[in-house]
């Protein structure tokens, strides 16, 4: 009897300090999907057309004239290059991100890189929505991604007597605006991604990039409050909400199993010889992972974006099945699975 107690404390402690475990999840386990249950339900085995917007994480180099892209970057390939590549169909990239690129210039002016979320958004309306003869998408197979923010929260200015949440607010205001304005213009599924832990990359050495922890942690909690809030507002669409934060760390964590050897430094920097086929750094620069990070994050968003397939409920099994609801977090499957797993251990 004694051992019983024990060991259901044990369980009971176990199920209180998973959660202090959080870095060791993966980011697809801690994910968010807001998801309909109307017209457009959510299947990316179906999804035929990926449309990409964002900042150096995600640019291919795409020539907005005719759409054509590098279809390696580092050496390898990137995430939404990685992402089209597993379904077993083909899936059509048309990806407008562009290095140093911002949410909105108005807000984080960049005379250097004059790209941000508005100024894609427009390229998108001109070059892919308005020539329908390139191509001819649908809502219903088009999934949309939107991953801006690095830039913002590097580059805003900032002073030292306002909180930068203010700004930060401003800068979500926009994104939403411009997912309103790709709603009006038919897209009905979209995926958000967090900004990762950039104040582990190496350009944070000396602490220069010190304010941006706090900074990134409200940033994403804003984006995913949003993003429900935007889901409510439109219940035809799907929103999913991808924390690329906790993939970085759970990268860095369990480098070994990615090959990694070096999460400190950047390949560039430290003289490599040929850091195009590097294999062992986790950034590749100062600021930009490696193409072994880049891969490990497309297929583990297309494993998050593959778990959340919705199948139309029938109507006996809509009660009894809450996964089915408005939203669902990854998270509970795992308390369930280490519960599972403890009580399992009371029968050896
Ligand atoms: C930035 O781009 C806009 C339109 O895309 C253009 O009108 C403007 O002149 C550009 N500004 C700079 C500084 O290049
Ligand atoms: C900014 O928002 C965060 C999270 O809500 C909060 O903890 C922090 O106090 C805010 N900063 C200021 C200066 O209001
Ligand atoms: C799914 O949609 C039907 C109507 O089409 C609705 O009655 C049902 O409650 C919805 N189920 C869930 C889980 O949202």
């Amino acid at each position: 009897m004694k051992t019983l107690y024990s060991t259901l404390g044990l369980l009971l402690s176990s199920l209180l300090v998973l959660p202090a475990l959080g870095r060791t999840f993966r980011g697809q386990d801690v994910s968010w999907a807001y998801l309909t249950n109307s017209t457009f339900l959510f299947d990316f085995d179906k999804m035929q057309d990926l449309v990409v917007f964002g900042d150096s994480y995600s640019d291919v180099h795409t020539n907005v004239k005719n759409m054509k892209y590098d279809s390696e970057i580092y050496g390898g390939k990137n995430w939404a290059l990685k992402l089209i590549d597993i379904p077993d169909h083909k899936v059509w990239l048309w990806d407008f991100a562009h290095k140093g690129a911002v949410v909105d210039l108005q807000l984080v002016p960049r005379d250097e890189e004059n790209t941000s979320f508005v100024t894609q958004y427009n390229s998108f309306v001109e070059n892919l929505y308005e020539k329908n003869s390139i191509r001819g998408w649908s809502s219903r197979t088009t999934l949309f991604s939107i991953w801006f923010g690095t830039n913002d929260i590097i580059y805003m200015s900032r002073s030292p007597e306002s909180s930068s949440n203010g700004t930060i607010d401003k800068i979500i205001d926009s994104k939403f605006q411009t997912m309103e304005n790709l709603y009006q213009h038919g897209a009905r599924h979209f995926l958000l991604i967090y900004v990762p832990t950039i104040e582990k990359a190496p350009l944070n050495r000396g602490n220069s990039l010190y304010f941006t922890y706090d900074d990134t942690t409200y940033y994403n909690t804003q984006v995913n409050n949003r993003a429900k809030e935007f889901s409510t507002t439109h219940p035809d669409c799907n929103v999913l909400v991808y924390d690329s934060f906790m993939e970085f760390n759970y990268i860095m964590d369990n480098k070994n199993a990615f090959g990694i050897n070096n999460i400190v430094d950047s390949c560039v920097e430290s003289g490599a010889d040929d850091c195009g086929k590097d294999e062992t750094h986790f950034w590749h620069n100062d600021l930009h992972p490696s193409h072994v990070v880049q891969e490990a994050l497309g297929q583990d968003i297309y494993e998050f974006l593959d778990s959340k397939k919705v199948v139309r409920a029938v109507p006996s099994d809509v009660e009894g099945n809450a996964e089915s609801g408005a939203f669902t977090f990854n998270l509970k499957s795992l308390f369930l699975w280490n519960a599972i797993f403890l009580l399992s251990l009371l029968f050896i």
